[in-house]
């Protein structure tokens, strides 16, 4: 193998504190956007990009469900490889115990909670064709303080990199994708834990940096989201169902309901004198009953939806919402939440759920 035959590895460990409570029972990689894991997009990426040798670092918390998940997705092509991770210390840690797997190959590296709209197949066939060490993906964004930060000089090329800079001198951040030739082990063998106790693979690439190697910059066109918290991830469904809701229907509609836009419905999904304003997915064997689905709503498989109107929202699988008179919006609910009500006077509702939650208003 030539070391510009790429692998692709995939980043599905670490805690996913900031979608708590779903992620006590949920990877972060795995909650649904417009009903598919977010990991699968990354997945996706990497097979369109020609990809089909891919690691898979996982953590012991939540790796057999990422094993499962990754598992159903491999087209018979593709060869994965899951590297478990005993301890989140870093992306460069994880790329350090991925070494026996990557060996001399080049490599795309892939933040499992991480979405762009995929450039990477001509990032990849640029990649293979050029000499640079390696290659950032950056993105302006308003809060430079949350990321990694890239310095780019008059010639757009990159003269420093910090993570996560209280005083942030640029507002391009790296995203979550990379590119590396093999020289990145002998820069991460080199760096040393940051203040937050993480191998940081931002402080490996500064090393590249001072060391004279290229690090060559790419500034994305399209979206991208870290779906790291609620209101990214609610982002990220509205983006990903204006992109990609067509309007198949392998369910049932009667006459009374009205389907307005774009509504993928599920296989065995029924559709009960109820009003859907796409775009909208509605997994199999949904009911939807009595009910207003309005725009950028994901409802996962086996979810009853009765006498409720609810909107921008996502629900994972097998929710019950029932006579609810205020519509939701704007809400991330985990699997099986049942959500019920007896009476009660009207008011406009928003809701983080996870997991196993039952609320009810009376
Ligand atoms: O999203 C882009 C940002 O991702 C970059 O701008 C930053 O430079 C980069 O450090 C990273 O920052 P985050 O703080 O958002 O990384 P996070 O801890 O969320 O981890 C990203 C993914 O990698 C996530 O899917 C979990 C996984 N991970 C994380 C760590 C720390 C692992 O698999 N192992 C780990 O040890």
């Amino acid at each position: 193998m030539s070391t510009r035959d790429l692998k692709g590895l995939v980043l599905a460990g670490g805690k996913g504190t900031r979608l708590r409570p779903l992620t006590y029972t949920t990877a972060k990689q795995l909650v649904p956007v417009a009903n598919k894991p977010i990991l699968c997009y990354a997945l996706d990426s990497l097979y369109q990009a020609g990809i089909r040798d891919i690691g898979i670092i996982i953590s012991p918390e939540t790796g057999e469900a990422v094993k499962g998940v990754a598992t159903r997705w491999c087209p018979p092509d593709v060869h994965i490889q899951f590297i478990l991770q005993d301890a989140p210390l870093g992306l460069a840690h994880a790329v350090k115990i991925a070494r026996p797997y990557l060996g001399d190959s080049s490599f795309a590296m892939y933040l499992g909670d991480n979405l762009i709209q995929s450039e990477l197949l001509t990032l990849v066939k640029g990649f293979k064709e050029d000499t640079a060490d390696a290659s950032i993906l950056l993105k302006p964004v308003s809060n430079p303080e949350a990321f990694g930060i890239a310095e780019l000089d008059g010639c757009e090329r990159v003269v420093r990199l910090v993570e996560k800079p209280k005083h942030p001198k640029s507002n391009l951040a790296l995203v979550g994708v990379y590119l590396f030739t093999p020289t990145i082990h002998h820069a991460i063998d080199s760096i040393q834990p940051s203040a937050r106790g993480e191998l940081e693979i931002t402080d490996a690439i500064q090393y590249l940096l001072e060391s004279g190697k290229t690090v060559k910059p790419y500034l994305i066109k399209g979206w991208w989201l870290d779906t790291g918290k609620k209101d990214d991830l609610l982002e990220a469904n509205r983006i990903v169902l204006d992109a990609y809701c067509t309007d198949e229907c392998k369910g049932s509609v009667d006459e009374t309901s009205r389907i307005r836009g774009r509504a993928e419905i599920g296989a065995n999904a029924r559709i009960i004198n109820s009003v859907i304003q796409g775009p909208v997915r509605i997994g199999d064997n949904c009911v939807i009953e009595d009910a207003y689905i309005g725009p950028y709503t994901s409802i996962g498989n086996g979810t009853i939806i009765r006498h409720t109107e609810i909107e921008n929202s996502v629900l994972l699988e097998n929710c019950r919402l029932l006579n609810i008179p205020d519509r939701i919006e704007q809400s991330l609910i985990g699997q099986e939440c049942v959500i019920t009500r007896a009476q009660g006077r009207p008011a406009s509702t928003r809701f983080m759920l996870g997991d196993h939650s039952v609320l009810e208003i009376l």
